[in-house]
């Protein structure tokens, strides 16, 4: 089959990946976005979908694309009946307590997160109690239940921010350690940090940074601030995925590397043909489980459907929302 006696739906949507996807494998993924452009219409839902996503989710089927800052408000603005998260499961549950009159679905709920496991409610009521009256400012990348038990939220697009609104010489900052040290890096105000860390950005390494730039003369390296601290200092910038995203379209490098998850440089490259994407990366295994067929299937099915008990729902919202007022 040739690209243009491809499904109608799908045919026009082949030249924004046309960069990374070759023709002869363009069949594979026509039918399935044709059959969720439809079923979205049918079931009046929404995609959201994280940076991570693969080129044929991000560029193809998703309505509203961002870091976990942008998906959590635009979460809260959509008026359609569905919410299909793609991204992993703590996303899905911020959209979930955000907008709790939608179905919020999400397509595989083992997409989970390393942060996110790496700590319980009863850590957090543990650090409190070492450090009575200390703050918590706790990362996204949580459970609902971790949420509830804290002060606050932030994200690494926001954290900076976050971490000097609450006018305090010193915060419990959970679960991401390097998180906590890159900010910490950055303020006067104290940061106590908690072990956790995120499988995919604590391999990269300082040694790999400074070989990139014998490597690829002129590199620019932008971090993002999960990467263990001795990483960022030697890199060009550190920001979120959608900082990183920013800083490729403001200063335009000749030649860059995003020191993240694969499928971000994959998704930035399609608006810049005239930048050389340098691509050394690590693949997160917990966003690579969404797949263009698992979100076909999610809207067929109308699974699986993300809840939260109310009262623990209520208690989490407001870290939540404490962090969307913090501009
Ligand atoms: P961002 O909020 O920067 O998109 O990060 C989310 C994440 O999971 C990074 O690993
Ligand atoms: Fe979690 Fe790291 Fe995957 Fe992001 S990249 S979802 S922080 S494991």
């Amino acid at each position: 089959m040739s690209v243009s006696t491809l499904p109608t739906r799908s045919a026009s949507l082949y030249d924004r990946v046309k960069t990374l996807i070759p023709p002869i494998e363009w069949p594979v993924f026509a039918e399935d976005i044709d059959a969720i452009l439809r079923l979205k219409q049918q079931r009046d839902a929404v995609i959201l979908a994280h940076n991570y996503m693969t080129p044929e989710i991000f560029h193809c089927v998703a309505d509203i694309v961002g870091d976990s800052l942008a998906l959590a408000r635009e979460a809260m603005k959509v008026d359609a009946k569905v919410i299909v998260l793609a991204g992993v499961h703590f996303m899905a549950e911020t959209a979930k307590m955000l907008n709790p009159s939608k179905t919020v679905l999400i397509p595989d709920s083992r997409a989970g997160c390393s942060l996110a496991e790496s700590i319980t409610p009863a850590d957090v009521r543990l650090m409190r109690e070492r450090h009575p009256g200390v703050p918590v400012v706790t990362y996204v990348n949580s459970s609902a239940a971790v949420k509830a038990e804290s002060d606050i939220c932030c994200t690494s697009g926001n954290a900076l921010k976050v971490v000097e609104s609450l006018g305090v010489d010193t915060v419990i900052m959970l679960p991401d350690e390097y998180l906590a040290r890159n900010i910490a890096a950055q303020t006067k105000v104290k940061v106590l940090t908690w072990a956790g860390h995120c499988e995919v950005h604590e391999r990269f390494t300082a040694a790999e940074v400074r070989a990139l730039r014998v490597d690829y003369p002129g590199v620019t390296i932008l971090a993002h601030p999960e990467c263990p601290p001795e990483v960022t200092a030697e890199a060009d910038y550190t920001g979120s995925t959608a900082d990183m995203s920013a800083f490729v379209g403001r200063e335009r490098p000749r030649r860059v590397v995003l020191l993240t998850e694969c499928s971000m440089a994959d998704n930035v490259s399609v608006g810049y043909p005239d930048i050389e994407f340098v691509r050394p990366c690590n693949l997160c295994p917990h966003m690579k489980r969404i797949t263009l067929p698992k979100i076909r299937h999610a809207l067929e099915t109308m699974t699986e459907e993300v809840t939260i008990d109310p009262a623990l729902a209520d208690r989490a919202r407001r870290s939540v929302e404490r962090m969307l007022e913090v501009r």
